[in-house]
């Protein structure tokens, strides 16, 4: 089983080159706090939010997955260079449909190099 990154490792760093590791790595789920039943919305997962990641060959972010619980509802693959070989902010904009009964989202990356990280939980109730 692969060690997974949480964001609490963030909230408990206090080594700004630390910070740097665990900021560039952590995705983070953005949509609204409330959605309609039946009524398509946006999720926007996006990483890092001051420090850019690297696009090498040998170290990219190579997957994005978008959760509800412990149910995998999308993802999104990457190929190195994709971003013209720039520190980026990866960034994917998932569309779905919301279920008759309240949301529990949460993203998680994979690097090439560094591994496994999962963002904080982002509830989205049904109404
Ligand atoms: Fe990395």
């Amino acid at each position: 089983m692969p060690r997974v990154f949480k964001a609490i490792d963030i909230e408990n760093e206090e080594k700004e080159v630390k910070r740097d590791y665990l900021d560039r790595h952590m995705p983070h789920v953005i949509c609204p706090d409330q959605v309609k039943r039946g009524e398509k919305f946006q999720v926007k997962v996006i990483l890092g939010e001051e420090y850019p990641h690297p696009d090498e060959y040998d170290h990219s972010i190579s997957l994005i997955q978008l959760w509800n619980r412990e149910t995998l509802l999308a993802e999104a693959r990457y190929t190195p260079g994709v971003y013209g070989n720039l520190p980026s902010h990866v960034e994917v904009d998932f569309y779905i449909v919301a279920p008759d009964v309240s949301m529990n989202l949460s993203a998680m990356s994979v690097c090439s190099k560094h591994g496994l990280w999962q963002s904080e939980d982002k509830p989205v109730k049904v109404i």
